[in-house]
């Protein structure tokens, strides 16, 4: 058995195992798919995580008083597994977002999984899942761990009792377009994250404060949402889900990381492979204003890949890009990274592991 933990398993997971699961693997979404394993570790505040294992996918039990549920303390991180030809499991720099995660439980107070821990974690869930890693070419894995505060707290304090857990469900394309461009409108007047605040780590809330403007843009036509600064009101941030790159001639631009913008490990290997490819790539505040004359805008992330942007609407008026919004430049990047992921091409950066 690959598990630490092959004695919680049930008799019918080698069965499981071996075959594909029954399911429409032709048009999968971004949408939960219940598969039959997750990663369960706990640790107490001031411990270590220990004696983790695997369990059957299912609701989890919580205090009414945990931490998570009363204070928002909690993380989470999002990487893929793809499935090669030869029927081989990928996954992406999975130590990037255990790095990610550690980084993130300091700012939040929590104790963190050590990143052996993590990556060691991944592969046990997605092992135990993996008649449920899509056939190559028809999506990914996607896994997502979880870290929170599942003690009892009442009075705002750290929680006293951790939790880390892992579940995955098979995904295709995340924006309903599909690989079409997406339509992002500009908000100016809510924001995603503040100096100082948590805009820089994956912590829950930060998403829970984007819904309001995400519902609003969705109930009008768009996609997705593209916050600015909040205080001069002028710099481009992130998207709800995903950071932005705006192209112009060979220079490609990205907001630099500084505290309210997410470090997306799918941000840093684009600015790689893009500067591997010849383009110059600027990490600096990028003007809202840049969006008018960009040649070609395209999003990044775990979930969304590269999405191309087919237009962006900023106080009224509305900018397309390129022809029928599919730009060169995302094009190549997109392609190159996800060669790179399916393990269809060499990965010389070793970014990939089996
Ligand atoms: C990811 O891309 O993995 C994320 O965590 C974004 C989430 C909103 C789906």
């Amino acid at each position: 058995s690959p598990f630490k933990n092959a004695a919680v398993l049930s008799d019918s997971y080698s069965s499981e195992a071996s075959e594909l699961a029954d399911i429409e693997w032709d048009n999968l979404g971004f949408g939960l798919l219940p598969t039959d394993y997750m990663y369960m570790m706990k640790c107490s505040q001031g411990g270590n995580f220990s004696n983790g294992e695997l369990q059957r996918f299912g609701n989890i039990e919580l205090n009414p008083s945990a931490g998570v549920l009363n204070y928002g303390q909690g993380l989470f991180e999002g990487l893929k597994a793809y499935r090669k030809e030869d029927g081989n499991i990928l996954l992406f720099r999975p130590e990037e977002n255990a790095l990610r995660m550690r980084q993130g439980a300091e700012r939040m107070c929590m104790p963190a999984p050590t990143v052996d821990q993590f990556v060691e974690a991944v592969k046990e869930t997605v092992l135990a899942n993996k008649r449920w890693v899509p056939p190559p070419g028809k999506g990914s894995l996607y896994i997502r761990p979880l870290l929170m505060g599942s003690g009892a707290v009442l009075g705002l304090a750290p929680a006293p009792e951790y939790t880390f857990l892992i579940y995955v469900s098979p995904v295709g394309n995340y924006f309903k377009e599909g690989v079409a461009p997406i339509n992002l409108i500009v908000e100016h007047e809510l924001h995603r994250a503040t100096p100082g605040g948590t805009g820089g780590v994956k912590t829950i809330g930060n998403y829970a404060a984007v819904l309001k403007a995400q519902s609003a843009a969705k109930a009008k036509g768009y996609s997705d949402v593209l916050y600015l600064d909040c205080v001069h009101k002028k710099y481009l941030e992130e998207v709800s889900s995903c950071n932005i790159f705006v192209v112009k001639g060979n220079v490609i631009s990205t907001p630099a990381i500084k505290g309210t913008i997410l470090p997306g490990i799918t941000r840093k290997s684009i600015i790689d492979v893009a500067r591997s490819q010849g383009f110059q790539v600027e990490e600096r505040f990028v003007p809202v204003d840049e969006l008018l004359d960009a040649d070609e805008v395209f999003c990044t992330g775990t979930a969304v890949v590269v999405s191309p942007v087919g237009s962006i609407t900023y106080k009224g008026k509305r900018v397309s890009y390129g022809v029928d919004g599919f730009g060169a430049v995302a094009q190549q990047l997109y392609s190159v990274l996800t060669r790179l992921q399916m393990g269809l091409i060499d990965d010389k950066m070793n970014w990939t592991v089996e």
